[in-house]
């Protein structure tokens, strides 16, 4: 696709939130890896099921049989987008509760001090913590793939070591939140697959960028949270049919016992999952064809080839200012468009009130919960300025924030 091809004003338009205004100019929303701005017709969605009268599960009235239609679509939406049917999607309250949940769940079939389990230096700890916790339960080793500083990518020289026959369980992550990188997935879970190990996959940060294929991929489960792809506060798991249906998970007496209901603790939220589905709708509308997934990749297709023209534009212009340093890997590694830097001898939060106050640029510092990967390249100054490009980010946003670092030198 040509890139003014791309509608990016039709795109904008459809963002409530684009319109705002600090400081005289409309707000650059640089932070879509923290979450993205909202479509207006998600919105208006959510909106719209509260104001036509809301109801729980199981009656025989319409409102029930509206909001039991409502859920039932949102599981097929969901189940579209990652590539998967839709008993095998659950929902919660986001990423990091169903990633504690389903370890919890795993971990009662796990014996005592038998084995290992597999995190990596590169993740969010979202997809860390949960499975070492319960690793801790069961008195398991905690092995690591670790992060070469100099690549910054996942180091798997010695992954057969690592990922061996004692493998419990393996958690990686499709893409990095803090520095984009898209790991090496498929060689690490093809190794966890080798040895019969759960894999749990990290997709937070990847299905807003690229399309996932639950299927191709192979993995055990996979998570996503529809907050980073223009939708509500609402957690998203794939799991695979057969581990879903020996799940052991802690509920209610009289809760469901079957798959996927029976990972749902209490009410879901049901205006949260009609936005998940106008999310995806409003996805798959930027993309053509007839089905959804078809119109999904094609949509996927587009954002990619427009994000990626404002990253490499980007990283360029950051790579002729002496004063940043920019955090990635090599050329030779395919990445996300989500960027993070420092300005030399500079504190980050500083940095980000400066973009903010006099720019109307709105942009995260910190370690974005990889703390392990950003305390291990050592990064002082209070952590990573993060620059996280969405497809409603425009050149103008990139251009006002290249003079903005500029200028930060002269000061
Ligand atoms: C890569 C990644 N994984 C997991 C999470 C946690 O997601 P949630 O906020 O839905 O728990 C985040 C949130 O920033 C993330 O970026």
């Amino acid at each position: 696709m040509e890139i003014d091809q791309y509608p990016i004003e039709q795109i904008r338009e459809e963002f409530p939130a684009l319109q705002r205004i600090e400081r005289n100019h409309f707000v650059g929303f640089f932070d879509g890896p923290g979450g993205t701005q909202v479509a207006k017709s998600v919105i208006d969605s959510m909106a719209t099921y509260m104001k036509n009268g809301v109801s729980n599960l199981g009656g025989s009235y319409p409102t029930a049989m509206e909001t039991a239609f409502l859920v039932d679509e949102a599981r097929e939406y969901a189940a579209v987008l990652l590539g998967t049917e839709k008993e095998n999607i659950a929902f919660g309250a986001n990423m990091t509760s169903l990633a504690f949940r389903i370890s919890r769940a795993v971990c009662e079939s796990w014996e005592q001090s038998n084995g290992n389990i597999v995190v990596t230096e590169m993740d969010h700890h979202a997809n860390i913590d949960p499975w070492v916790t319960a690793a801790r339960t069961k008195n398991l080793a905690v092995n690591t793939l670790e992060l070469d500083c100099e690549t910054k990518t996942l180091d798997l020289s010695n992954l057969s070591k690592i990922i061996n026959e004692e493998t419990k369980l393996v958690a990686i992550g499709l893409a990095s939140n803090a520095i984009g990188t898209i790991n090496n997935y498929r060689k690490v879970i093809q190794r966890a697959k080798e040895v019969g190990a759960l894999v749990a996959i990290d997709a937070v940060h990847a299905v807003p960028h690229f399309a996932i294929n639950f299927k191709e991929i192979g993995a055990d489960f996979l998570f996503c949270s529809a907050y980073k792809f223009f939708g509500p506060h609402v957690g998203i798991v794939a799991i695979d049919k057969d581990v879903f249906n020996e799940l052991n998970v802690f509920k209610l007496k009289p809760a469901p016992r079957e798959a996927p209901n029976k990972l749902e603790t209490g009410t879901l939220n049901f205006e949260g999952l009609i936005g998940v589905t106008e999310a995806i709708r409003f996805m798959a509308n930027i993309g053509n064809g007839n089905l959804l997934r078809e119109k999904l990749i094609s949509a996927y297709k587009k954002m990619k080839s427009y994000e990626n023209y404002l990253a490499d534009f980007l990283r360029k212009s950051l790579a002729e200012l002496e004063h940043v340093k920019v955090y990635q890997s090599g050329a030779d590694v395919p990445k996300t468009p989500t960027i993070s830097f420092q300005i030399e001898n500079m504190e980050a939060k500083l940095v980000c009130h400066y973009l903010a106050q006099n720019y109307a640029l709105h942009l995260e510092y910190g370690d974005f919960y990889a703390m392990t990967l950003v305390k291990k390249l050592n990064v002082k100054h209070g952590g990573l300025i993060r620059a996280g490009i969405a497809p409603y980010n425009t050149l103008e946003e990139i251009n006002r924030l290249i003079d903005a670092l500029k200028k930060l030198k002269e000061i």
